[in-house]
């Protein structure tokens, strides 16, 4: 029985596929069959170069990418993408990310159904233009010695690759999460945008003693805090004067006398080299 219907729904599927192809100029039709040829395993951008391909990223690009990567890929919420063949990462592993996002944060993953492999190497071949035709951004800074001041006054709140304070969020990967603008910014005023999940209150106990603390759960009756000491710790609200909820971040502000132009310069040299476990210099 099923048979009977079972036909004309492939022929619709078989004019819709042909309908699909028709639509594309005779040389993406062939640009086709050259990614599937180089599919096994890709290593190098199959589109590198290719004109029509450059032109249909970039057009994907602006609406896919550019509302978080920035209209010239240079960064917004997401980082700057222009730099990352100048860091030596390579054409594969940047289609992965593009293909499977990273988990956790606001990059997405692209549907291996609705988006094929060849739009992702269109509009990596877009991007590669732009990095090649944009002077990277002047890396001033010396990251060694931006690891330095990182280990003396920045580590007792923050983890890098395992190790250091966790007041603050763990590091490890903020090169490949932050634009170096928003860096730079987050150093020198940190209230102006503090990360959700790390709200700072100040607790007042019966006996007047006032706490300050990074907040981690809260509910009707109670609150759990990390304190300065870094000590989780919990509270039934019952037992407490106040919880204020702080406007200053518990990051310090670092201003240019606590921090150099040229020390903060290196501090987010040494930043934009986290990218992941182990990526970054110890
Ligand atoms: C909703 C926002 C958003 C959209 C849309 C988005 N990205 Fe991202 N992307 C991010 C964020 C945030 C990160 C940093 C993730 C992290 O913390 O590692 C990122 C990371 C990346 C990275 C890794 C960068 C590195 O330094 O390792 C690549 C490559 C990338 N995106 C490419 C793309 C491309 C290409 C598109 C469009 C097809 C796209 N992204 C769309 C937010 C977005
Ligand atoms: C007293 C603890 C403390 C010290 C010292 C400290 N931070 Fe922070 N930092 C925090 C906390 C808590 C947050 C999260 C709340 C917020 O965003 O303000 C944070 C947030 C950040 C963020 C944003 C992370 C994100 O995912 O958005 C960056 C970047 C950062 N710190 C860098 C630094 C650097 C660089 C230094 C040294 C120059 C430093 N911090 C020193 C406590 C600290």
């Amino acid at each position: 029985m099923r048979r009977r219907w079972s036909i004309p729904i492939v022929v619709a599927l078989w004019l819709i596929a042909e309908g699909v192809a028709l639509t594309q100029p005779p040389g993406a039709r062939a640009q086709n069959a050259g990614v599937a040829r180089a599919q096994a395993r890709v290593t190098k951008n199959p589109l590198e170069g290719n004109r029509d391909a450059i032109r249909n990223g970039g057009a994907m690009f602006r609406t896919r990418c550019a509302g978080c990567h920035g209209p010239d890929a240079r960064g917004y919420v997401g980082p700057d993408l222009t730099g990352l063949w100048a860091l030596g990462v390579s054409d594969d592993r940047i289609f992965e990310t593009v293909r499977e996002g990273v988990p956790g944060t606001d990059m997405p993953a692209a549907d291996p159904s609705r988006v094929p492999d060849r739009d992702i190497w269109q509009v990596l071949a877009y991007v590669r233009t732009v990095a090649a035709s944009t002077p990277p951004l002047a890396l001033t800074g010396n990251a060694d010695n931006g690891a330095r001041i990182f280990q003396s006054t920045c580590r007792t709140c923050h983890m890098v690759n395992g190790s250091g304070g966790q007041l603050g969020p763990d590091l490890s990967r903020i090169g490949s999460g932050r634009p170096r603008a928003a860096l730079t910014k987050k150093i020198r005023a940190p209230s102006d945008n503090i990360r959700p999940g790390y709200e700072p209150v100040t607790l007042v106990l019966s006996d007047g003693q006032r706490i300050r603390a990074v907040k981690k759960n809260e509910d009707e009756f109670s609150i759990q805090v990390i304190d300065m000491r870094q000590r989780v710790q919990g509270y039934v609200k019952a037992n407490l004067t106040e919880v204020a909820n702080d406007k200053q971040s518990v990051m310090p502000a670092y201003g240019p006398d606590q921090l150099s132009n040229g020390d903060l310069d290196d501090v987010v040299s040494y930043l934009a080299t986290l990218r992941g476990p182990d990526s970054g210099r110890r």
